[in-house]
């Protein structure tokens, strides 16, 4: 990965961020960490609510953060999630959702990246959301 932080990098960013997850419903904490084409990271956290709907997973809060700043060129995202107080799993891809926000503000080289110390999976968004519907198809 380009850009001044690798995959590692920003992984450990992710993890980070996961200190900040408000999960007390499902246990599980979740932190994403954002690259942008300037270099900069965007962080976030899984936020839950006492009324499941409003919850809203750590990679959505980051990239809401960003575009809400203005940002609209991203390289990168890195994800760590698992059980609250405990490494994070390997094996944590994005959500579907998530994966649906992500095409609508990135190409199919957008860098999506999840895992822990011993693993790290590292693809790419069109792998990631093969056949999506965007713009074109309205
Ligand atoms: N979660 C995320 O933050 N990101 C994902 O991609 C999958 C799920 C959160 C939502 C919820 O707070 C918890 O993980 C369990 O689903």
């Amino acid at each position: 990965m380009s850009n001044k932080v690798n995959a590692r990098a920003l992984l450990a960013m992710a993890e980070e961020a996961r200190g900040a997850s408000y999960s007390p419903y499902s246990g599980i904490s979740v932190g994403a960490a954002l690259l942008t084409a300037t270099g900069k990271v965007y962080r976030g956290a899984n936020i839950e609510n006492a009324s499941y709907s409003p919850t809203i997973c750590a990679e959505r809060v980051a990239f809401f953060k960003a575009i809400s700043e203005g940002e609209c060129d991203f390289i990168a995202i890195a994800i760590a999630g698992g059980e609250s107080g405990k490494p994070s799993k390997a094996d944590f891809p994005p959500c579907g959702v998530c994966r649906q926000v992500m095409s609508e503000f990135c190409n199919g080289n957008f860098r999506v990246i999840w895992g822990n110390g011993e693993k790290i999976t590292d693809k790419s968004l069109s792998e990631m959301l093969p056949f999506g519907f965007d713009k074109t198809n309205l």
